[in-house]
């Protein structure tokens, strides 16, 4: 393992709070490949934040690199899925949708287009829907061709703020199935931003805790073997720890 995503000394201010305080505040952070981190931490410590910053959409203070290579503008070894479902464009079918930031990066040749982009529709479970608009799909279908759309580009690290928070508990469940086997076979590395220390459990190799401006709190390895679920061993003792941790900061 190598390590890929480096973050040194991250301050992050928007300068427009009548406070003026930092939101991230010195963070120190480094990711290996492979690894799937996952974020907890109470509404308004600076996830959003944090993995804004690393996608290139924020100035910011300190420095963060992937590869050795410094973030200053996004780019398309960084992908991000967000929790909100319109991230299609909705006027374009699904295809055209996974097509638009490839051909934008490039990729002009039709074959290859097409080849790309039903090996990643098949990827999601979504071969049969390549013709259909946004707003023929459910919630859970929107967010597999965001994840679709966004692995076509072959990112280093794929970025997901609580993607999976507006959905149904078994749409959510079947999501997270996926996504861990996409995960394994691709070797991908992942940031995920979540609400939910259970997804958290299910999902991440690591957890991290941060409480406010961005502090790391709590920093561990989920060594629990996947698929996980709540009679692992292991798990009970992880979540009554998260959990404690997310309950004395929610306080705070
Ligand atoms: N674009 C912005 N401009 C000004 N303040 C912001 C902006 N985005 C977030 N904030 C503030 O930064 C803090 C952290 O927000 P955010 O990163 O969204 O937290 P989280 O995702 O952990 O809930 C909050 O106090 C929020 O109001
Ligand atoms: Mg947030």
């Amino acid at each position: 393992m190598s390590r890929l995503l480096e973050v040194a000394g991250l301050t992050k201010n928007y300068h427009d709070s009548p406070t003026s305080e930092d939101i991230l505040k010195n963070l120190q952070l480094s990711v290996e490949e492979g690894e799937f981190l996952c974020i907890l931490g109470p509404s308004g410590c600076g996830k959003t934040t944090l993995i804004r910053c690393i996608a290139g959409f924020e100035d910011y203070e300190g420095s963060i690199r992937v590869d050795g290579n410094v973030v200053d503008k996004p780019g398309t070894d960084r992908i991000m899925v967000f929790q909100d479902f319109n991230q299609l464009f909705p006027w374009k079918t699904v295809k055209k949708n996974i097509q638009y930031p490839l051909k934008r990066n490039g990729i002009r040749d039709k074959n290859e287009l097409d080849r790309i982009t039903s090996e990643h529709l098949e990827m999601v479970g979504l071969s049969e829907y390549g013709d259909f608009y946004p707003h023929q799909l459910s919630g859970g279908m929107k967010q597999r061709v965001a994840i679709a759309k966004g692995l076509a580009l072959n990112p280093r690290i794929i970025l997901m703020d609580e993607p999976f928070a507006s959905l149904d508990a078994m749409t959510r469940n079947k999501l997270q199935a996926e996504l861990w086997r996409i995960k394994e076979k691709e070797n991908a590395t992942v940031i995920f931003i979540t609400h939910n220390i259970q997804e958290a459990l299910v999902l991440g190799t690591r957890i991290l805790l941060l409480s406010k401006q961005g502090k790391i709190k709590i920093d561990i390895k989920n060594e629990i073997p996947k698929p996980v679920t709540p009679a692992s061993e292991g798990y009970g003792n992880m979540w009554e720890t998260l959990n404690a941790s997310l309950w004395e900061e929610d306080q705070a």
